[in-house]
């Protein structure tokens, strides 16, 4: 099995201002200076270019939180992959449970998201996770089944390795209740399973866990064989704990 580079990402949602972004980055990397792994940080769609600028010459890797499929067109308050590119942002995040939750984000938009990022070569963050009463009802291997067969939909089969695929449970993201580090093994496995089924190059594609991932719990989440890395709410707002989180992977 090729060795997959561990990937841990910050999702900053809808906290730092720009001078706060700055004094993370600033924080952050000497704390990260010696990693091996890929490290990302999802600052604001406003903070994307200081992040960006902050990190010239470093190995940290810059992705947004969502985009609009279409280039350019009157999608009021909505932001493009050219205008993400233009800023030398190399990745985003798309299908956030909250994006699907609050914001009405659905797996047929995502349909077309999805092909839109890469066709602009970002690489694309795509999460997904089941509610608690899908966990509780045994349907989470239905639900995430579901999600990726219509989310990729349009993905050629050979473009699904340059994919990155989030797990995060809903129950799990910002509750302070981390799914067990055999929970997480069992639905990245089966992530795994349904894009090799796609006729993915499965064994080269990063899946993340995503969901109250701490300084105290990562190594053992992380340790699983199909998780790759982690997407990090909360304590990613904490330069040490983020680096902490980022040692934990190694
Ligand atoms: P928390 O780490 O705060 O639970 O958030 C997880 C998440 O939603 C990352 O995208």
């Amino acid at each position: 099995m090729p060795e997959r580079t561990p990937y841990i990402a910050a999702n900053w949602k809808m906290n730092k201002t720009v001078a706060e972004a700055a004094e993370f980055v600033d924080a952050l990397l000497p704390l990260i200076a010696a990693t091996q792994c890929d490290v990302v940080l999802c600052p604001s769609f406003i903070a994307l270019n200081e992040v960006v600028e902050r990190r010239r010459g470093t190995a940290v890797r810059v992705a947004a939180q969502n985009m609009h499929e279409e280039d350019a067109g009157a999608f009021t308050g909505e932001i493009s992959a050219p205008m993400l590119v233009e800023l030398d942002v190399e990745a985003v995040v798309l299908g956030h449970s909250e994006r699907r939750q609050f914001f009405g984000e659905t797996d047929e938009a995502l349909a077309r998201k999805v092909p839109a990022a890469l066709g602009a070569d970002l690489e694309p963050i795509l999460c997904v996770g089941e509610t608690e009463a899908a966990r509780d009802g045994g349907e989470t291997k239905a639900v995430l089944e579901r999600q990726l067969q219509i989310d990729l939909a349009a993905v050629d089969s050979i473009d699904l390795a340059r994919i990155v695929v989030a797990y995060e449970p809903i129950w799990a993201i910002g509750t302070g209740r981390v799914a067990t580090p055999e929970q997480a093994q069992d639905a990245c496995a089966f992530i795994r399973d349904v894009l090799r089924m796609r006729g993915a190059a499965a064994n080269e594609i990063r899946i993340l866990y995503g969901g109250s991932v701490k300084p105290a719990n990562a190594a053992e989440i992380l340790a699983k064989p199909d998780v790759d890395g982690a997407l990090v709410g909360g304590a990613a707002l904490d330069p040490v704990d983020f680096a902490a989180i980022v040692e934990a992977a190694r």
